[in-house]
């Protein structure tokens, strides 16, 4: 299955054109920055620069291209607008551009993303509803279908209340995909439970008023092994088996981790406090736009954090080839992260440049040669 649209190229004639274009670039761009580097150009020729030293050496790609929104987005020195803005306001990017060369502008930028991810790297690619779903079609293409991880749902603001027909658009999407699904980084990361999910997954409180639930001490299936014998003067129960062995339930009672009932039954004590935090799932609820950002369309920055945790090593080096503010940038340097940013603007570039956090950054330029 594939997407038409007029202009657009073969994979493989890309793909190779790309690789002879790297092979021949005469640019050089630093290799050897510690904490991070800040690349001002196009990211097709600052990838393609990058071909040399790191194809197939980066773990994580998060991306928040330009939507297509039809809009221009501007920077004044207190504020961020899109339609609406003074005259002093700076422009920080133009997003408008027709549809089928803005799908093979990001086509060719997700070939070189592709090149650049290590076999257990991932690219989380952060995009609105309307392009979207074209783009969807086009990392299928580029990262095989197989490769699909996740569409995610963010919630980027509270509830809109426009008059115009449809519904209040309140999310945006991202899609994961890995290089490799079977080798790609998933550390497991999980997020806390609320309150509410306390209150109602831990329901008892122990005389210290700690929470606690209980489960079961067996299980279905019978064993004829350890697990099948004797606990306390009891087997378990016809059809199952005790969950662990007999010596390791008397241990756990003996440090007051069983409950038995009134009528002898014993069940595991587990306390909410010692409890693993819940499975994230793709509907994200807690990662809104921030109130005061520093550049249009700025990013959440607990949500970078959350994605870098999650699909990168502390020894990953990690990317953003539309760096914006550099909100993906900043989060890689709290979490100790080699990360390399890229933005054509310059307006992205001055808050880049100016972020306290990303002092200890090196700089370089590459300008356009097309
Ligand atoms: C949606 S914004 C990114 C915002 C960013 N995620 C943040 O949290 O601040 C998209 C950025 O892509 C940049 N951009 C657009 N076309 C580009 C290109 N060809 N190469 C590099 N950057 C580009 C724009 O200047 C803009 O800063």
């Amino acid at each position: 299955m594939e997407l038409q649209y007029p202009g657009k190229r073969p994979l493989q004639e890309i793909r190779e054109e790309l690789l002879a274009a790297a092979a021949g670039s005469a640019r050089d761009i630093p290799s050897d920055f510690k904490t991070g580097l800040a690349v001002t150009g196009d990211n097709y020729e600052v990838m393609l620069s990058l071909l040399r030293h790191f194809a197939g050496k980066i773990d994580l790609v998060y991306t928040d291209p330009p939507f297509n929104t039809r809009s221009c987005f501007f920077r004044g020195t207190d504020r961020v607008s899109t339609v609406s803005h003074g005259s002093s306001d700076r422009v920080a990017y133009n997003d408008s551009m027709p549809m089928d060369e803005y799908l093979e502008f990001m086509r060719v930028r997700l070939c070189l993303i592709h090149l650049l991810l290590s076999e257990s790297g991932s690219l989380y690619l952060h995009i609105d509803n309307r392009a979207g779903p074209y783009l969807r079609i086009l990392l299928d293409e580029v990262f095989g279908m197989d490769n699909f991880l996740n569409d995610i749902s963010r919630v980027k603001c509270n509830p809109k209340n426009f008059s115009r027909a449809g519904y209040g658009n309140c999310k945006d999407v991202i899609y994961l995909y890995a290089k490799n699904r079977d080798q790609v980084i998933f550390n497991g990361i999980t997020e806390p439970h609320s309150e509410e999910d306390l209150a109602r997954l831990f329901k008892k409180k122990d005389a210290r008023g700690r929470r606690y639930t209980t489960v079961p001490c067996h299980a279905p299936g019978e064993s004829a092994g350890d697990t099948g014998g004797m606990f306390r003067n009891q087997l378990p129960p016809p059809g199952r088996h005790w969950r662990y062995a007999p010596d390791v339930l008397a241990e756990l009672d003996e440090k007051g981790l069983i409950e038995w009932s009134a009528n002898g039954v014993p069940r595991i004590i587990r306390y909410a406090d010692d409890a693993a935090g819940k499975k994230i799932q793709d509907i994200w609820l807690r990662y809104k736009d921030p109130q005061y950002p520093r550049y249009p369309t700025e990013k959440n920055s607990e949500m970078l954090e959350m994605i870098i945790r999650q699909s990168s090593r502390e020894t990953s080096l990690i990317m953003d080839p539309f760096a914006g503010s550099g909100s993906f940038l900043a989060a890689g340097v709290r979490l100790g992260r080699r990360v390399i940013g890229i933005d054509s603007s310059s307006e992205a570039m001055a808050v880049i440049s100016g972020s306290p956090e990303l002092s200890g950054f090196s700089f370089a330029e590459v300008s356009r040669c097309r």
